[in-house]
């Protein structure tokens, strides 16, 4: 596939850009190559619509901008054959974390509403680069997903804050959104027995751009560390509130078909928040390029405080998977 039609039109004034004009399906030329990543720099987040992929053509595509991981930290059941696909949907409590169909169903609203803002899998000491999700079933109206931007949420603090918080470091681990909420992951059994904590610079440079990003998000970030808990929570808070910032976000109505690729180093997403008293089916899935060990401006890495790096899968096995294919 050339780059010859390729085009990338902005959708807001911070974040996401929609590329049209390329079928993902089949190889990229270093040229389309090339135009995506730098629309993925620029708009941290790009849509494409009306893509036929399956799951090997998914991985496929991805493998062309970098190594990927294994579906899920503690995703057990990736689809046969595909273990680097994460299926976002409720079923997936079920193979996931145990839990059972009518327990999953009445957990869903409590769940979705407190997971919130995110960015994909912080816990980890090295969070995937990027993120690539598709859609599969959608319903005809509901279930957007809406993205911001880390870079210009940096920028657009003042000049001594942006100095302050570039100092701070942050813990991060699953259920931390729902610890504030004085509620438990439903899956803590799960992820008790293989837990994952990391301690990220709160401002991270990114590896490619050298840009500045606020690396911190409401679903995972549970405390800046060394300060006092009421410290804390108030500068948590206002970090919160910088990063979901209306002004800097983009909301993504999905198709059967549309892909949104983001970088996970520079965005935070909030996912479907009005489907949960609908109760239709949307089901979407998603593979993670393999993240590295993220840097704060002092030049300090983050530090693996409990559980293991999210890796990639063997690549001798991704052959063999997508040969089955
Ligand atoms: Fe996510």
């Amino acid at each position: 596939m050339d780059a010859s039609h390729l085009q990338v039109l902005p959708l807001s004034g911070h974040t996401g850009a929609e590329i049209t004009g390329v079928d993902l399906a089949v190889p990229l030329d270093a040229a389309a190559r090339a135009a995506i990543v730098g629309a993925l720099h620029r708009w941290k987040v790009v849509f494409f619509r009306g893509q036929h992929l399956g799951h090997a053509e998914q991985i496929a595509f991805a493998r062309q901008f970098g190594e990927l991981t294994y579906a899920h930290p503690y995703d057990a059941a990736p689809p046969d054959g595909f273990p680097e696909i994460y299926t976002v949907s409720t079923d997936n409590f079920v193979g996931q974390y145990g839990v059972e169909a009518e327990a999953a169903r009445a957990l869903r609203r409590r769940y979705s509403y407190t997971t919130n803002w995110h960015t994909d899998v912080t816990p980890a000491v090295n969070p995937p680069a990027a993120s690539i999700l598709r859609a599969d079933v959608v319903p005809a109206y509901g279930g957007d997903t809406t993205f911001t931007n880390l870079v210009a949420a940096y920028e657009s603090l003042s000049e001594p804050v942006r100095a302050f918080v570039g100092g701070l470091r942050a813990e991060h681990r699953y259920g931390a959104g729902l610890a504030r909420n004085g509620e438990a992951h439903p899956g803590e059994e799960v992820i008790g027995r293989n837990r994952l904590v990391a301690h990220h610079p709160v401002v991270r440079v990114h590896p490619e751009t050298g840009e500045r990003a606020l690396f911190v998000n409401p679903g995972f970030t549970s405390r800046i560390v060394d300060v006092h808990p009421a410290e804390s929570r108030r500068i948590l808070e206002m970090l919160f509130d910088q990063v979901t910032r209306a002004a800097l976000t983009v909301r993504f109505r999905w198709e059967p078909g549309s892909v949104a690729f983001w970088d996970n180093r520079a965005t935070a997403h909030l996912a479907a928040q009005d489907l949960d008293e609908l109760d239709v089916p949307r089901v979407l899935h998603r593979v993670t390029l393999v993240g590295e060990v993220p840097v704060g401006v002092d030049g300090r890495e983050s530090v693996l405080i409990e559980g293991e790096p999210f890796r990639s899968i063997p690549s001798v096995g991704v052959d063999v998977e997508l040969d089955r294919a």
